[in-house]
């Protein structure tokens, strides 16, 4: 019994004493780290900021977002196969089908200029719909050239 009173007498005493230099180092650690500081100061910024009249305000422009980056111009196959099969593979709602010479031959009489500029804005139809750029308002006006170009070519 004397001994195991010792040894919890002990184990005791270690942990008050583990308590003390902890209480004095831990969290005077933590609060000072420059991480932790600079996660509190983001969690902590005002939710808006104001804009004052007559002074200086260029802290307040908006940074452009990544994703406005210009779109990278695409080829017409993969456009196509990405954007326009949906609809144009197998002729859904009233959208000429890829290959179908019959359906494409009176827009193809429209002139290829025509047949981009319904493809980017959009063009509503007798058969269907035609939404802009196929829905894909990320592709650039390019792409979608690319693509027309390549259903018309195929579709001769
Ligand atoms: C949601 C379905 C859908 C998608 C996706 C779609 N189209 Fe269409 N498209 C149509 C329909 C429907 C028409 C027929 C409209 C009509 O003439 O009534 C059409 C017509 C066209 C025409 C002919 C326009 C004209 O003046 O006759 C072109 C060119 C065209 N689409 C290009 C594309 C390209 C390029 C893509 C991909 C970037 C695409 N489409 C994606 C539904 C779609």
């Amino acid at each position: 019994m004397l001994v195991l009173g010792v040894l919890v007498g002990i184990a005791v005493l270690l942990y008050v004493l583990a308590r003390i230099v902890a209480a004095n180092t831990q969290e005077k650690h933590v609060v000072s780290d420059p991480a932790n500081q600079a996660v509190v100061a983001e969690r902590i910024q005002p939710v808006a900021k104001v804009a004052i009249a007559g002074q200086d305000n260029s802290a307040l422009a908006p940074t452009p977002a990544a994703s406005a980056a210009p779109a990278e111009d695409l080829g017409g196959e993969e456009v196509f196969n990405m954007a326009c099969l949906a609809c144009h593979g197998a002729g859904v709602a009233g959208a000429p089908k890829m290959g179908d010479k019959a359906a494409w031959g009176p827009r193809i009489a429209k002139g290829a200029e025509t047949l981009h500029k319904h493809a980017i804005e959009g063009f509503q139809g007798s058969a269907g719909f035609m939404p802009p750029k196929g829905g894909r308002a990320d592709l650039s006006d390019k792409s979608i050239i690319n693509a027309v170009d390549y259903m018309i070519a195929g579709s001769k």
